[in-house]
């Protein structure tokens, strides 16, 4: 769309003049994922990569709690989110003290909490996980049971493949919940080739229905590896826009729901974060240094 090209132009632009990287998760739309975006990725390949990063300032394209990871790996840079409102309902869906409430009821079992958290949060945890680590993590721990929240989802698809008993929490991420095995049963009978590939986020049933299940940056890959003909990517809906620009023989089936979050982030924002230095995000030190030791064990964990 022309409209977009004096934001991207500006944008790229200024990122040099102030020294910035943008990071971007997987579900910003395609004209900042492709076109400013300078480091693409699911959660863990984010944090990942913001553990790395050598320019001064980084702007998350991406929800509060990914912008936290980066401040928490980066404590000395300025890290900036373009709307400080874009948030997660599973990180709304827990606190610091229902961790410490979670412990007293379940003394000595390790607690592995879900990047989609706060940073009080994570400081309570003995480890973080994303949705493509979250089984390895698990069995890290060489323990009988484990707490994995808040997602009670993914966390159920972890107990499905590991012998380690899984404790969970309530929480739901208020995109992936809204698909229905019904939904996902009526494509397949309309069109028995279809390949179905879900999000760990998602419900049991759903998740039942689906070929394959892995994060948003294992959905990638799965389509790379096996160029279906035609494919259903359960998850957030730019997700299929940006994948099919590189996949020009796979036909993508759109059911999709929006992360009203993810969607925040916009190109005038993010020029607007760029030009006025803002909405920085910053971590009470005394939280930032607990909750970091759990984001770096699970970093070290994959290297
Ligand atoms: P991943 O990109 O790590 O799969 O996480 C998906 C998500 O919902 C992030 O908000
Ligand atoms: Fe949170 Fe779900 Fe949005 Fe991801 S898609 S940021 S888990 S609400």
């Amino acid at each position: 769309w022309p409209g977009f090209a004096p934001y991207i132009k500006a944008i790229n632009d200024l990122k040099r003049a102030r020294n910035a990287v943008v990071l971007a998760h997987n579900y910003m739309t395609p004209e900042i994922f492709h076109c400013v975006a300078d480091v693409i990725g699911d959660s863990l390949q984010l944090a990942r990569e913001a553990s790395k990063a050598d320019a001064e300032v980084i702007v998350q394209c991406g929800v509060h709690f990914m912008a936290e990871t980066s401040k928490l790996l980066n404590p000395d840079k300025t890290v900036l989110i373009p709307d400080m409102r874009a948030g997660c309902s599973l990180a709304a869906s827990i606190t610091g003290a229902d961790v410490r409430a979670l412990r007293e009821a379940y003394p000595g079992v390790p607690v592995v909490t879900y990047v989609n958290t706060s940073a009080d949060v994570k400081a309570e945890s003995d480890i973080c996980c994303t949705s493509s680590n979250a089984v390895r993590v698990v069995e890290s721990l060489g323990a009988k049971r484990v707490i994995v929240i808040p997602d009670e989802f993914l966390a159920k698809w972890v107990q499905t493949q590991t012998d380690v008993e899984i404790i969970t929490w309530k929480g739901h991420c208020e995109v992936h919940e809204r698909f229905t095995a019904d939904e996902l049963r009526a494509y397949r009978e309309a069109d028995p080739g279809v390949k179905i590939i879900a999000h760990p986020e998602c419900p049991p049933d759903v998740i039942d229905e689906a070929d394959f299940t892995g994060s948003t940056s294992g959905m990638i890959k799965w389509v790379e590896d096996n160029q279906p003909s035609k494919v259903l990517l359960v998850t957030e809906c730019s997700m299929s826009d940006n994948v099919a620009v590189d996949a020009p023989n796979t036909e993508f089936v759109r059911p999709c729901n929006l992360c009203p979050h993810m969607k925040r982030i916009t190109l005038p924002k993010i020029l607007d974060s760029l030009v006025f230095m803002k909405e920085e995000v910053t971590i009470d030190p005394a939280v930032a240094d607990r909750a970091r030791m759990a984001v770096e064990r699970m970093i070290n964990l994959n290297h």
